[in-house]
């Protein structure tokens, strides 16, 4: 396995491992983690087994983590240096590591972004070095709906047909934060106006469709409906009709794990390996999620 970066304090000898269970859930992807608790040192044991389950299993579930956000950032700075949102609106006070998720208006104002994944996506995409992987840490759930749903970006390249994938194999695509970010989905969403200093931080960029894992080496699809636009050199009516295959093939339900939120579950993607969507709630019911978001490598 490739280094990662451990922070400083990782390397504190003596800190004691704990005594935990890593559950794959019958899905697609995912697993649970029972019994760790992320307010106390992680041993660079168990930090080890950790990273192990994300890699192998894309989605990680830490249930039950009463931590603040100073630990959830700490915890998330041991996969790498973390990114900070472009909606700076939106990022938590004095921790400008977290990005509020959150459909909750106070004094008329939304004190978050009220739907973080209207498209499939993987985060960060639009970027030149786009997200390794997303920590959500629940705050407030709905008492209904909420869920968040993963795709397994590897098995829809594994499994995509000969054609489709001769079609795209050596061929990039774009991806742009702003195309499709004015378009609401859940009632009562509703987006700030990016400032032209933002809109210089999110010029559209160009990645390999098909990108290799760099820890695991598998491939993966890395096109998404909410950031991909288009595919370079392509007519616009062929890559739009590709593009469209890709999405229908890369979220087939056998490939997707659903994810029902628990009170205080801490949930860690691997952007590299999936894409996300927020399947949204009643818009009356609270949500507020707290996401720190680590940064990957360049795609290849
Ligand atoms: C995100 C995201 C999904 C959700 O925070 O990156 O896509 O269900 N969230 O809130
Ligand atoms: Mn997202």
């Amino acid at each position: 396995m490739p280094a990662v970066s451990y922070s400083p304090d990782s390397s504190i000898a003596n800190i004691a491992p704990q005594s935990f269970d890593i559950r794959s859930f019958r899905d697609a992807v995912g697993a649970e983690i029972v019994g760790l608790d992320l307010s106390r040192p992680i041993s660079d044991q168990d930090f080890a087994r950790i990273h192990r389950a994300h890699l192998d299993y894309h989605v990680v579930v830490f249930r039950d983590q009463r931590i603040t956000p100073e630990q959830q950032i700490a915890f998330s700075r041991r996969f790498g240096v973390l990114q900070i949102h472009v909606l700076k609106q939106f990022l938590l006070a004095g921790h400008p590591e977290i990005l509020i998720v959150s459909n909750i208006i106070e004094n008329g104002q939304s004190i978050g972004l009220g739907d973080a994944g209207k498209f499939w996506h993987s985060d960060l995409s639009y970027k030149e070095l786009p997200s390794l992987g997303s920590m959500l840490h629940a705050q407030e759930l709905p008492s209904e709906g909420g869920d968040t749903l993963f795709a397994d970006m590897h098995k829809a390249w594994d499994a995509l047909p000969e054609a489709l994938r001769k079609a795209v194999e050596g061929r990039s695509a774009a991806h742009s934060y702003t195309a499709r970010y004015s378009e609401t989905k859940f009632e009562g969403n509703w987006r700030p106006t990016l400032t032209p200093e933002q809109l210089a931080q999110v010029a559209e960029v160009v990645h390999p469709i098909v990108r290799t894992h760099p820890e695991t080496g598998r491939k993966a699809l890395f096109v998404s409906e909410g950031f991909t636009t288009r595919i370079v050199g392509l007519p616009e009516d062929e890559s739009t009709a590709l593009l469209a295959e890709l999405y229908a093939h890369s979220v087939l339900p056998q490939n997707i794990y659903r994810h029902q939120w628990q009170p205080h579950d801490l949930v860690f993607w691997d952007n590299r390996s999936l894409t996300h969507l927020a399947a949204g709630c009643p818009s009356h019911l609270r949500r507020k999620l707290y996401r720190t978001t680590i940064q990957g490598d360049a795609p290849f």
